[in-house]
């Protein structure tokens, strides 16, 4: 299986929960490396510009309130079928639907508060990953 990277971020909720830790780990003990990381506190431009594609959505200014309403911790995480991985560890947007044992199922207490972002395409972890980081901030093997 191919090695990939994708971009996570731990939103504003769980940052205020203390619980970036918890979250790494399960990063880590599933084969995900952190080869990038640091913590933001996302200007509405900003939020507004990396949720672009859900400015047409009845939740966007919604969303934009909330991711910017406190430090938000991004990453890269490198690792086998790293896109799907996270994704399979968040769980879903909902988490009222999440897997048991997922992050959102664990952690995240509404569908707009959810705890995680990860990028859902190869297309759009290349896009969201050279939104935070320029390659010189990546540290791969
Ligand atoms: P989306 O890309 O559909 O979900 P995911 O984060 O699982 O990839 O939506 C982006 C974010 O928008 C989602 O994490 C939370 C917010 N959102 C809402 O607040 N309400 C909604 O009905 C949906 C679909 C998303």
């Amino acid at each position: 299986m191919a090695i990939e990277r994708t971009l996570s971020i731990i939103k504003p909720d769980a940052v205020n929960k203390n619980i970036i830790g918890k979250i790494y780990s399960r990063f880590e003990s599933n084969g995900l490396k952190i080869v990038a990381a640091k913590m933001v506190y996302l200007s509405e431009r900003e939020a507004e510009g990396f949720y672009a594609v859900h400015r047409e959505r009845p939740f966007f200014r919604d969303l934009v309130k909330f991711m910017t309403s406190g430090p938000v911790m991004v990453q890269v995480l490198e690792g086998e079928n790293a896109i799907a991985k996270n994704r399979d560890l968040m769980g879903a947007t909902d988490p009222k639907k999440a897997a048991p044992g997922t992050i959102r199922a664990d952690f995240a207490s509404s569908i707009d508060a959810n705890a995680v972002h990860g990028s859902d395409s190869p297309e759009t972890a290349a896009v969201e990953i050279a939104y935070f980081f320029p390659s010189s901030e990546i540290y791969s093997r």
